[in-house]
């Protein structure tokens, strides 16, 4: 069955941001086979190809040219079990079904796991491409494996968890693999309640829970309470998270600001030898906690979050990052990175495509 792209559709409501953008063809995906056709139809008619999950990461040029892909859910249940084992059992999910809504179906059905990854917004194929992490655990910890379909090769490989390269808000979807590909299905190993690996220790959370029995329903609440109390919802006020990694500072950068600013405050990085240091309290030091300039801010509550209060462009909001990230340079001599990826066109294998 032929592809019937929609033509030149409006996605400035579809991107978290409200980035004005506007594709000039949008095919929805669910399944495998959409996703050919989708590919089939880009190569024949020599158009670029654009793939998108929730937007809910991403920076929206105002025109994409060509076919963008959206991702979407496929009917019925947001998971199925495929393996079982006596504590745990391994789930299947399709990319294109809601994290949050994941999160929720799991928690209901008695499986610990995803609780502290509760309410963030996005698909579930988009989860891996940053390794979504929150309250103490991160996406690398709980994936076994996961579908990835090659646009150029046309075909689909199993991916292990070692194989996807992650890091802290980084995996090799963002790094070799950028725009090679989509991943269409992830399976992700979870513990049947009651589970012996509560994770509970990041501090806002532990605080949260005090005294109350641990369970994935009561974590992913507490989880959710923190969030809905520090981050704006970007269905009321559009923002796409953490606009800024928390820096990775090496020992001898970090000893020197930490004598500097003895109340600096700081994590490990998962690795020896680095520091990790909150973006948010560089931003406010710098006097830019709720900075506003025409439609955009930084929000007042958590100002890694910039907010877009209506009509901002991509151009007016990556000025106003660099004005962040200048200030931010200037006072303690530390690089912030963007967090939301560019929109970027697949490389589909056609002639001037790096291979
Ligand atoms: N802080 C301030 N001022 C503020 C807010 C925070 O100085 O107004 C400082 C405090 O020192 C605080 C520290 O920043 O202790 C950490 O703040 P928070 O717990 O809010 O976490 P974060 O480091 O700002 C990261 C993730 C979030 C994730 C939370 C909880 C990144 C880039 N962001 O934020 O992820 O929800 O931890 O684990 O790593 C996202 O990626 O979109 C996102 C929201």
């Amino acid at each position: 069955m032929g592809l019937e792209p929609q033509q030149q559709v409006d996605l400035t409501a579809a991107n978290s941001l409200a980035l004005p953008c506007r594709a000039a063809q949008l095919a929805r995906c669910s399944t495998l086979s959409e996703l050919r056709s989708a590919r089939h139809y880009a190569v024949q008619q020599r158009l670029p190809l654009t793939l998108l999950g929730g937007a809910t990461n991403t920076l929206c040029p105002p025109a994409i040219d060509g076919l963008v892909v959206k991702i979407e859910a496929p009917a019925g249940d947001s998971f199925s079990v495929v393996e079982e084992h006596s504590s745990t059992v391994v789930i299947e999910v399709a990319a294109g079904v809601s994290w949050a809504q994941l999160v929720t179906d799991t928690v209901a059905t008695g499986l610990a796991g995803l609780e502290n990854l509760a309410l963030i917004p996005g698909t579930v194929g988009a989860a891996p491409v940053q390794n979504i992490g929150a309250y103490g655990v991160e996406l690398a910890e709980r994936l076994v494996e996961l579908s990835f379909y090659h646009w150029q090769r046309d075909s689909v490989t199993t991916m292990s968890a070692a194989d996807c390269q992650f890091g802290y808000r980084d995996s090799i979807f963002k790094q070799s693999l950028a725009g090679r590909g989509a991943i269409v299905a992830l399976r992700l190993r979870l513990w049947r309640e009651p589970a012996a690996h509560y994770r509970s220790d990041y501090p806002p959370l532990a605080a949260a829970l005090a005294g109350s029995e641990l369970s994935a329903a009561a974590i992913a609440a507490a989880v959710t309470a923190i969030r809905q109390s520090k981050l704006p919802d970007p269905a009321q006020l559009p923002n796409a998270g953490s606009f800024f990694k928390n820096p990775l500072l090496p020992s001898s950068q970090f000893n020197a600001l930490l004598a500097a600013y003895p109340v600096l405050p700081h994590y490990p990085a998962g690795r020896p030898g680095w520091h990790k240091l909150p973006a948010a309290w560089l931003i406010e030091q710098c006097g830019l906690k709720g900075w506003q300039r025409g439609a955009l801010a930084t929000h007042h509550r958590q100002p890694l979050v910039i907010v877009n209060r209506g009509g901002a462009s991509l151009a007016e909001l990556l000025a106003f990052a660099d004005d962040i990230r200048a200030a931010v340079a200037a006072k303690f001599a530390v690089d912030l990175e963007i967090e939301p990826q560019p929109c970027r066109a697949a490389a589909l294998g056609g002639i001037g495509d790096a291979v």
